[in-house]
């Protein structure tokens, strides 16, 4: 399986009407674990670069409810750079890849799904380890 297929873009529905727009999202059905932690960042600029982890444990869904940011995604073997801009549309992404934001919009909120409570632990925040750790496998 290739990068993309392993981090696909998720369309939402849109039960949105003339009075707005609505996006629901459902933990097991638009995307494929059960939402344990939502998090989500802002007052971020261009000059920030956030991540720099991957997780060994937790599988994530990640949506510019807001402005925009890049995300860049890595398995150790292929790279791809995902723009996320739309408040229907997020990336999953599965564990043990590697990621950095960045090029947040001023205006940008990005919202994060997570599959698990918060665990320092699960992080690996050095290169090196998750090349060793993700190859090892
Ligand atoms: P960090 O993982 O560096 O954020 P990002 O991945 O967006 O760059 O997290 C920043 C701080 O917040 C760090 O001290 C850990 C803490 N934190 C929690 O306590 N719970 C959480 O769910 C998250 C995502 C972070």
């Amino acid at each position: 399986m290739n990068l993309r297929e392993k981090c696909p873009i998720i369309h939402f529905g849109d039960l949105g009407d003339e009075r707005g727009k609505l996006v629901v999202i459902e933990g097991g059905q638009a995307i494929p674990f059960e939402i344990k932690r939502v998090f989500y960042i802002y007052d971020s600029d261009a000059t920030v670069v956030r991540g720099q982890h991957a997780n060994r444990q937790s599988e994530f869904v990640l949506i510019n409810v807001a402005g925009s940011s890049k995300v860049r995604i890595s398995d150790g073997e292929e790279e791809i750079v995902v723009e996320l801009n739309r408040p229907m549309t997020g990336v999953y992404i599965p564990r043990m890849i590697w990621k950095d934001m960045y090029d947040f919009s001023e205006d940008s909120i990005l919202l994060v799904l997570a599959s698990t409570h918060y665990d320092g632990a699960e992080y690996i925040r050095s290169y090196e380890e998750y090349l060793k750790e993700v190859k090892g496998k």
